[in-house]
C-alpha cells in the first residue's frame, strides 16, 4: 500500500498559539495594572467597532475549560503570553501574585494533561506606566523587561521548559511607534528605531535573566515575523528596494541577535531618520545572547519595487513617513495574485519554503519552530458546525511547504497554528476570526470547527496528506 502522508521527524511539536490581551479578558482583574492595549483600545477611532479586550474570551475565568478543549485537540503544545500588566502592575516593583498565580495554575494544568508550555514574555502588552515614561524608545523600558522576565523566569522556570523573550518586535517597533496602527499608536519613525533598538536589548537582558533563572535544560528563543521579500523584477532597483526593505524588517532583528551586529546598509538607509546615536557601547554584546531556538511566525511574503515617481497600477502603497516602513521612501509595495485571506492577505505558503531554507542556510545549527501560521476567515456556525474548510487547505499548504523545507534539511521542530481560538485581532477587534474554535462573544461558547478535528487528525499522524487541495476564498 502507498503511503501519501507527509510525516514530520518523531517528537515534532504540534501546538496552538494565543496572546494575553486577546483572549483573557478579565482586565482589572486581580491587581492586573494597564497596558498600552487597554489604552489604546479605548481611545474612540483606533481599533474597529471600538472592540477592546475588557472580557475578550474571558480565558482568564474559563481556564480549565480551555485545557480541557486543548486536550481534546490532543496538543502536543500550548504557546501563550504573560502580561507584563499582570505580573508587575506598573512595570516595576515586586511581583502582582494574585497575577502570577494565573500562570502558574495554566502552566500546572497543561503539563497534568500532558501539554507542553511555551511561554512568551513579551506579546505587546506594555505596562502603560512603561509608555508613561517614554516606552519602548525609552532605553529603561529595556532594563525593567530584564527584571520582569527573572520574575517570570523565578516563578515559572521550574516547570516551563520553552520560553519566548519576544512576540514579533516588528510589529511592537513599527505598528506602534510608526505606523501607528497598534498602541500606542505614535507616528515617530525616529521613535520606532530606537524602540527596535530597545526590544534588541531587552532580549538581551531577557535571555540573561532567564538563564540565570531558569532550569538548566529550558530553551530560550524570540520570535520574529520575518518578511519573505521579493523584488518585482530582476533590475538592479527593485533587487536594491527588496534589500532595503530587508535590512528595515528582517536584518534589525537577525543582525544584532545573530550576525554579530546591526547592519551597515540599515543604518545608511535610515541616516535621515536617526543617527543611531542610542546604541551604545557594550550594547551588542548583550543583545548577542546565544538562543536554543528561532520562531517564525509567517502569514504571506511581500513584493516591492523601486518608487519610480508615478504609482504603478498595482501599488499598494509606498514605505516611508506614516506607515511602518521607516526609511523606505522610495520603495513601493506591490499588490500580489490572490487569493486572499479575510485580512486581505495573499495566500503564498512558498514564501514559508524560502524563509525557512534561508534562516536554515544563514544559521545553520540553530532549531527553527513555526511560532504562528494560520488564516482568517468568514466563519459562520450552522447548526453547530463551522466549516472552515479554506483555512484547513491554508494550514495544509503551509505544512507541506514546511515538509519540503524539512526534506531539504530544514531542522524545524515544531508548527504552532494561531490560534487556539477566535479573539481580539488588535486593530481589527472582533471582526477577524483566526481561530480553530469559535467564540459566540456574547454566550462566550466554544465550538470547535472543521479544522479543530482536521488538526487533531494532524497531530495523531504526525503529518498531513501529500494531496494540497486549493484555497478557493
Ligand atoms: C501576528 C500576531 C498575533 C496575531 C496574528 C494574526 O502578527 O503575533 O497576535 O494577531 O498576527
Amino acid at each position: 500500500m502507498i503511503d501519501d502522508t507527509l510525516h514530520f521527524p518523531p517528537g515534532f511539536q504540534w501546538g496552538t498559539a494565543t496572546a494575553s490581551y486577546q483572549v483573557e479578558g478579565a482586565a482589572q482583574t486581580d491587581g492586573r495594572g494597564r497596558s498600552i492595549w487597554d489604552t489604546f483600545s479605548h481611545t474612540p477611532g483606533k481599533v474597529h467597532d471600538g472592540d477592546t479586550g475588557d472580557v475578550a474570551c474571558d480565558h482568564y475565568h474559563r481556564l480549565d475549560d480551555d485545557l480541557d478543549l486543548m486536550a481534546r485537540l490532543n496538543l502536543g503544545a500550548y504557546r501563550f503570553s504573560v502580561a507584563w500588566p499582570r505580573v508587575q502592575p506598573t512595570g516595576r516593583g515586586p511581583v502582582n501574585v494574585a497575577g502570577l498565580d494565573f500562570y502558574s495554575r495554566m502552566v500546572d494544568g497543561l503539563l497534568e494533561r500532558g501539554i507542553a508550555p511555551v511561554a512568551t514574555l513579551y506579546h505587546w502588552d506594555l505596562p502603560q506606566a512603561l509608555e508613561d515614561d517614554g516606552g519602548w524608545p525609552h532605553r529603561d523600558t529595556a532594563r525593567r523587561f530584564g527584571e520582569y522576565a527573572a520574575l517570570v523566569g523565578e516563578a515559572l522556570g521550574d516547570r516551563v521548559h520553552t520560553w519566548l523573550t519576544l512576540n514579533e518586535p516588528w510589529c511592537a517597533a513599527y505598528l506602534g511607534y510608526a505606523d501607528g496602527e497598534h498602541a500606542p499608536g505614535r507616528q515617530e519613525p525616529a521613535a520606532a528605531l530606537a524602540a527596535a533598538h530597545h526590544l534588541n536589548l531587552g532580549h538581551g537582558l531577557a535571555v540573561q535573566a532567564l538563564r540565570a533563572t531558569v532550569r538548566q535544560d529550558a530553551q530560550v528563543a524570540v520570535t520574529l515575523n520575518l518578511h519573505q521579500v521579493r523584488p518585482d523584477t530582476d533590475g538592479a532597483d527593485d533587487l536594491d528596494a527588496a534589500r532595503q526593505v530587508d535590512a528595515v524588517a528582517n536584518r534589525v532583528w537577525l543582525g544584532p541577535m545573530l550576525e554579530g551586529g546591526y547592519p551597515q546598509d540599515l543604518f545608511d538607509g535610515t541616516v535621515t531618520v536617526t543617527d543611531w546615536s542610542f546604541v551604545h557601547d557594550g550594547d551588542q554584546a548583550t543583545i548577542a545572547q546565544p538562543i536554543d531556538l528561532l520562531g517564525l511566525n509567517y502569514y504571506n511574503p511581500v513584493r516591492v519595487r523601486r518608487f519610480t515617481g508615478e504609482p504603478g497600477p498595482d501599488a499598494a502603497g509606498r514605505g516611508g513617513p506614516g506607515g511602518p516602513w521607516v526609511g523606505c521612501d522610495d520603495v513601493e509595495f506591490v499588490r500580489q495574485p490572490g487569493p486572499y485571506t479575510e485580512m486581505g492577505w495573499p495566500i503564498d505558503a512558498t514564501g514559508l519554503e524560502e524563509m525557512l531554507l534561508r534562516l536554515h542556510r544563514d544559521h545553520p545549527g540553530l532549531p527553527l519552530v513555526i511560532t504562528e501560521n494560520g488564516m482568517a476567515c468568514d466563519d459562520r456556525v450552522e447548526a453547530g458546525q463551522v466549516h472552515d474548510d479554506d483555512r484547513i487547505a491554508y494550514v495544509h499548504q503551509h505544512l507541506a511547504a514546511a515538509h519540503r523545507a524539512i526534506e531539504a534539511g530544514v531542522d524545524l521542530r515544531g508548527y504552532f497554528l494561531w490560534s487556539l481560538m477566535d479573539n481580539f485581532e488588535w486593530a481589527h477587534g472582533y471582526g477577524k476570526r483566526f481561530g480553530i474554535t469559535h467564540i459566540d462573544y456574547d454566550t462566550q461558547r466554544r465550538t470547535p470547527k472543521d479544522s479543530a478535528r482536521w488538526y487533531r487528525d494532524v497531530i495523531a499522524a504526525n503529518g498531513v496528506p501529500a494531496a494540497v487541495g486549493p484555497v478557493t476564498a
